[in-house]
């Protein structure tokens, strides 16, 4: 009989949790200290810097459709390319990579139904500035350094738009990308995905925001113009230069570490920056693009917000909240009241750090704005209609031979024949077991889903005997999970199960972790949707 602790320390194969596994290599995934040591952010005087607002992508001309509708749509061209932007007043201009001339990127603010064809072209240098690990599966020595490859999260777009990790392009060349915007409302984000790369592509800045809009969404009349902000939260380390410094492990031949954080909070691209406000409502759309790093958003005097949506748009109604959490990927639509707090100013917070600060006028307001009671239907998709439940592990893993330590769904590497293969048009419901001590934020491309419920079971029981044995009740979902999601916070030790209908298009799509070093290491799937009828 091995004790849980024994059965712990000698596993050779899998490991219970990061902690332990990076402990068993060695620590040959510690991150090293820096050689310069990093800026420490709070040297820099706060609350300097307006908020920046990433500029409207401008389309150069209409297009014909490639989806044989004969409909010509708005066709535009955004380079991948090496800029310099200064992230705090007192900073020198940092080196960054964009799409076009800032990050976050171009905005993109577009309908539901119409459209949009897209050239991303690879301007990019021909060699990359962060640290490459060329032991990574996509990123070997044979490849070239710099590729790049364009995925919009959360859009209903045809396999071959998608950007699949492996159709990555090299700078010179491009790719059209179409997308049909057949979908609610929502808040979407454009990033890169290229295999191996991702993590320090999305880190040098390789993304951006596409707001989708509908007439749903009209109808309610919320904050608009002005008053609707974009805030793009990320975190990276600086060194006192102002450069972009990723973390690496002590091993120079194997730089990859398990997770970066970075020391310095930015919200657009700024360190903390202000904004100037009415004492009106606000709405902020929120987006986590921070590599590996969770936000609790706060305000600073404990004032509540009301969430008004999540990842794929509306929630059935307004949610009152003190913090909100935000894993890699997620987004949240939250409205401010700052009419209560004339003249004061606040700080949003994700304790311990400051991110920004609102600034409230004194000035008279005709109209604050209100918030609907009721917002959009999100009808619960009965477990019944399912036809199929898949269980899928959440794993890290250790290989001994090779002292390194990866992650993976369903104990399977990428590169392993495809296994998920539900049917267009089919319901699945999806058990995502974690046997890990890390919270994964699991995203599946192409569709959206709900969260059925959260329940805890014994890894234990699980790891030796293959045995699920629930150790809790099922727990629902939260208040502001209640909406279409396409990203879910899988928690250790729970078993989490989203019910997804596979609806749009038939073809070959990923899901994986959105911590983008356990996406790159290797956790991360292809599945294919399979046309009905068509044999597996
Ligand atoms: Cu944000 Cu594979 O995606
Ligand atoms: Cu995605
Ligand atoms: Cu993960």
């Amino acid at each position: 009989m091995i004790t849980r602790r024994r059965f712990l320390s000698q596993s050779t194969l899998i490991a219970a949790s990061s902690a332990v596994a990076r402990a068993m290599v060695h620590n040959s995934h510690a991150v090293a200290p820096p050689v310069v040591p990093n800026l420490d952010p709070d040297t820099l005087a706060r609350f300097v810097d307006p908020l920046p607002l990433p500029q409207l992508a401008q389309p150069i001309e209409r297009r014909m459709a490639p989806d044989g509708s004969g409909e010509r749509v708005p066709f535009y061209r955004v380079p991948m390319r090496a800029i310099s932007a200064k992230l705090h007043r007192d900073l020198p201009p940092t080196n960054l990579w964009a799409f076009g001339g800032s990050v976050p990127g171009v905005l993109f603010d577009t309908r539901s139904g119409e459209g949009r064809l897209i050239e991303w072209a690879n301007e990019l240098p021909q060699k990359h500035f962060l640290p490459i690990d060329h032991n990574l599966h996509g990123a070997e020595k044979n490849v070239p350094e710099v590729r790049g490859v364009v995925h919009l999260h959360g859009g209903k777009t045809p396999a071959e738009s998608d950007g699949y990790p492996e159709d990555w392009y090299v700078p010179g060349q491009s790719r059209t990308y179409y997308y049909p915007n057949r979908q609610d409302a929502a808040l979407l984000w454009y990033h890169d995905h290229a295999m191996g790369i991702n993590r320090l592509n999305i880190y040098a800045g390789l993304f951006g925001l596409y707001i989708v809009r509908d007439s749903v969404e009209d109808a309610l009349h919320l904050p608009s113009g002005k008053y609707e902000i974009p805030l793009v939260l990320m975190d990276r380390n600086l060194r006192p230069d102002g450069q972009l410094s990723y973390p690496v492990s002590p091993d120079p031949e194997r730089p990859w570490v398990p997770e970066a954080f970075g020391e310095a909070q930015l919200v657009n691209g700024k360190l903390f920056p202000y904004l100037d406000v009415e004492p009106r409502l606000y709405r902020f759309r929120i987006l986590n693009a921070a590599n590996g790093r969770f936000y609790r958003l706060s305000l600073s005097n404990g004032a509540q917000m009301q969430q008004i949506g999540t990842d794929q748009g509306l929630l059935p109604a307004p949610v009152a909240l003190k913090y909100v959490q935000l894993a890699p990927g997620e987004r949240a639509d939250v409205i401010v009241d700052f009419s209560v707090h004339r003249g004061e100013k606040l700080q949003l917070m994700s304790e311990p750090f400051e991110l920004m600060q609102f600034r409230v006028s004194n000035a008279a307001v005709s109209d604050v704005g209100a918030v609907p009671a009721a917002l959009r239907p999100v009808p619960r998709i009965a477990e019944s209609s399912a036809v199929l439940t898949r269980r899928l592990t959440l794993d890290e893993s250790l290989n001994m031979v090779a002292e390194s330590m990866g992650m993976l769904l369903n104990k399977t590497p990428w590169h392993a024949p495809i296994a998920e293969k539900p049917v267009l048009n089919t319901t699945e419901i999806w058990e995502l077991v974690n046997l890990t001590e890390d919270v994964h934020p699991i995203h599946l491309h192409l569709v959206r889903f709900q969260i059925l419920d959260r329940r805890r079971f014994d890894v234990f029981d699980y790891m030796t005997a293959n045995k699920l044995r629930f150790t809790s009740p099922p727990m629902r979902p939260d208040a502001n999970e209640m909406g279409w999601k396409d990203t879910v916070r899988v928690n250790s030790g729970t078993v989490t199960r989203i019910i997804v209908p596979f609806v749009g298009y038939a073809g070959r799509y990923i899901w994986h972790c959105h911590i983008l070093e356990h996406e790159e290491n290797e956790m991360m799937r292809p599945y294919e949707v399979l046309r009905a009828g068509s044999s597996s």
